[in-house]
């Protein structure tokens, strides 16, 4: 795996895709009752300040999707984006609902999440999932690719697609003279499975950018949960984040705060480095301005060769 010596302020989604800043937000608990209890403890009111945080320290790339907070969280991000002077990169998801079997399923979701997002272009258009019982891979990509020759879209992504569905998702839209930008894919220190299935590698072949979502390990790379606290919503049962799961992880988040010392960081802001390190493109979720502000800070410095090392080392348990 390759480790890049410089971090440019853009990079290409894909080979000569849209030009997007190399970390970007993650808005999925923007609106989000079911998982993440918006409205609870914050409301829009911090993540309208998230989204200006974010703007101003310069990361201007937001990822939503259309079932996020079942339309809201693109609301929400369309709103912002419209109060805000500075122009912004979205990136939304097409939902393979079971019902959505003709192609024109693709052109009617695309309308609905234009209309909330306020815009009649987006850069990159995601499938939010590899279902393909429903409507098969040809017919999705040519829609998708259609959309791109209409300018609807600038470029097609996918999401959690293996090696293998991501190369026939690549050969069909070549067809068409579309690449594929992306994969959106889960990677952090706490799920390196991708370097070891052929996710990466792949990738790198045909010159797919990796985004990598939940780059936080949902909030435990942070290293803020200590057991002591339960953290909000459907978290708040999950294993990982009881005392015995966080004794697991402590390895990597103890690494995590020794170099977060040494460089006067965050530990979130070390785990999102390591992965923009690699050249993948980390979207932490931020539910208000502090924490935006704080993940904009991975940016503008870097983890040198040992530091990375040592980070591969602590984690290699979670390369399978
Ligand atoms: N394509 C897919 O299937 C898929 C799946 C999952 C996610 N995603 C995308 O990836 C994005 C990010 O993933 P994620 O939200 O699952 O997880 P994440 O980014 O790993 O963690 C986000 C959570 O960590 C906490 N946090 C973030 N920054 C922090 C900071 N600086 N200090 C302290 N705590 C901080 C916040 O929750 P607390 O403050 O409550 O701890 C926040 O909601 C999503 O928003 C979504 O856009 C995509």
């Amino acid at each position: 795996m390759n480790t890049t010596s410089t971090v440019p302020s853009t990079v290409s989604l894909g080979n000569n895709g849209p030009q997007v800043t190399p970390l970007g937000v993650g808005t999925w608990s923007w609106g989000d009752t079911l998982f993440w209890d918006y409205g609870k403890e914050y409301n829009e009111n911090q993540v309208r300040e998230a989204f200006q945080a974010s703007v101003e320290a310069g990361i201007t790339l937001f990822d939503t999707a259309e079932v996020y907070g079942l339309g809201e969280s693109e609301k929400l991000v369309g709103k912002f984006a419209r109060e805000s002077d500075i122009p912004v990169a979205i990136a939304t998801k097409y939902f393979p609902f079971p019902w959505r079997i003709f192609r024109n399923a693709v052109t009617d979701a695309l309308t609905e999440s234009l209309q909330r997002l306020q815009v009649s272009s987006i850069p990159l258009y995601q499938v939010h999932m590899p279902f393909t019982f429903f409507m098969n891979q040809e017919t999705l990509m040519d829609a998708l690719a259609e959309e791109v020759k209409n300018g609807r879209i600038e470029a097609v992504g996918v999401s959690n697609y293996s090696a293998g569905e991501m190369r026939a998702a690549h050969e069909q839209l070549q067809k068409r003279g579309v690449p594929l930008a992306s994969n959106q894919v889960q990677y952090s220190l706490l799920h390196r499975k991708i370097e070891s299935n052929g996710i990466w590698d792949t990738a790198q072949e045909l010159g797919v950018t990796i985004i990598a979502y939940s780059p936080l390990a949902q909030g435990l790379l942070t290293g803020k949960y200590t057991g002591q606290e339960k953290p909000t919503g459907a978290r708040g049962i999950d294993p990982k984040f009881k005392p015995s799961g966080l004794q697991k992880i402590s390895p990597v988040t103890n690494c995590l705060r020794q170099l977060a010392e040494k460089h006067q960081k965050t530990p979130a802001q070390v785990a999102l480095n390591w992965l923009v390190s690699r050249g993948a493109i980390p979207i932490p979720g931020a539910k208000n301005a502090e924490q935006a502000k704080q993940n904009a800070g991975a940016l503008g410095w870097q983890l040198d060769a040992e530091d990375t090392q040592e980070l591969d080392r602590a984690s290699e348990p979670w390369l399978r």
